[in-house]
């Protein structure tokens, strides 16, 4: 079967990832978790004290981004890839709470953007990959074959997202949880570079009532159709 790129785009905790890494497993693709890249940034603005409260110091940052260094490495043990920053694992560190409140700020950044969105084409060029994000579709990799925008109901996401933080030993409201997540929501839509905007031609998938494996097969389906499109008319490049 022919390798395509799969770009997966979406509000916050709409299972997005969990979606891309059963997906990337299930076809032996490489997955590439774009917000994570963003986290890493953010983790980098924080040690560098350049958040003063919740405003960053937007040229500190920008002056240092030739010093930041993302990628992921594959950890055996777990089978996932891991999040690096300059060489140091901070796969923990960029899923904190505090993180996760403050990395909007530095993803609105057009400098970050334009820095990470180059390092993504670099890790993605080659076909048989799954990209997850905001703008994968409409910026990224605007000619991937296959696009999805994911959604899913606010209470449900806030539900996921209080379980994810649970798991994880860190303990807070489900109405705290809720806030964060539909700020850090409009703060995507309305941001200026590169918005959260569904590409005109990605398949929405809302994932509210259907269950993980109701998903994965869904999207195999949607691939199995393309690959046979695909073939009475290939796709341009
Ligand atoms: O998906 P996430 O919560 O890990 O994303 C972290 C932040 O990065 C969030 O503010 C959205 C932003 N992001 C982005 O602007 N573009 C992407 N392609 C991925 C994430």
């Amino acid at each position: 079967m022919q390798k395509i790129t799969i770009a997966i785009d979406g509000y916050i905790s709409c299972g997005k990832s969990t979606l891309a890494k059963a997906l990337a497993q299930k076809l032996n693709y490489s997955y590439i978790d774009t917000g994570a890249m963003y986290r890493a940034v953010a983790v980098y603005a924080l040690r560098n004290n350049f958040f003063a409260d919740h405003v960053i110091n937007e040229t500190e940052l920008i002056n240092s981004l030739h010093n930041i260094e993302v990628n992921f490495k594959y950890n055996p043990l777990t089978h996932l890839s891991e999040t690096y920053l300059n060489g140091q694992n901070v796969e923990q560190e960029i899923r904190t709470m505090k993180v996760s409140d403050l990395v909007s700020k530095v993803s609105s950044i057009k400098e970050v953007r334009e820095k990470m969105v180059a390092l993504q084409r670099k890790m993605g060029k080659s076909k048989g990959v799954i990209l997850d994000g905001r703008d994968i579709g409409t910026n990224v990799f605007p000619k991937a074959e296959l696009k999805l925008f994911m959604t899913a109901d606010n209470d449900v996401r806030a539900q996921r997202r209080l379980n994810e933080f649970s798991s994880k030993g860190q303990y807070f409201s489900l109405d705290e949880v809720k806030q964060s997540l539909l700020q850090r929501d409009t703060e995507d839509i309305n941001r200026k570079e590169n918005p959260l905007i569904k590409a005109e031609d990605a398949v929405v998938l809302d994932n509210s009532d259907i269950s993980k494996e109701e998903q994965l097969e869904f999207v195999l389906k949607l691939i199995a159709d393309l690959q046979l499109i695909e073939k009475k008319q290939p796709l341009q490049h």
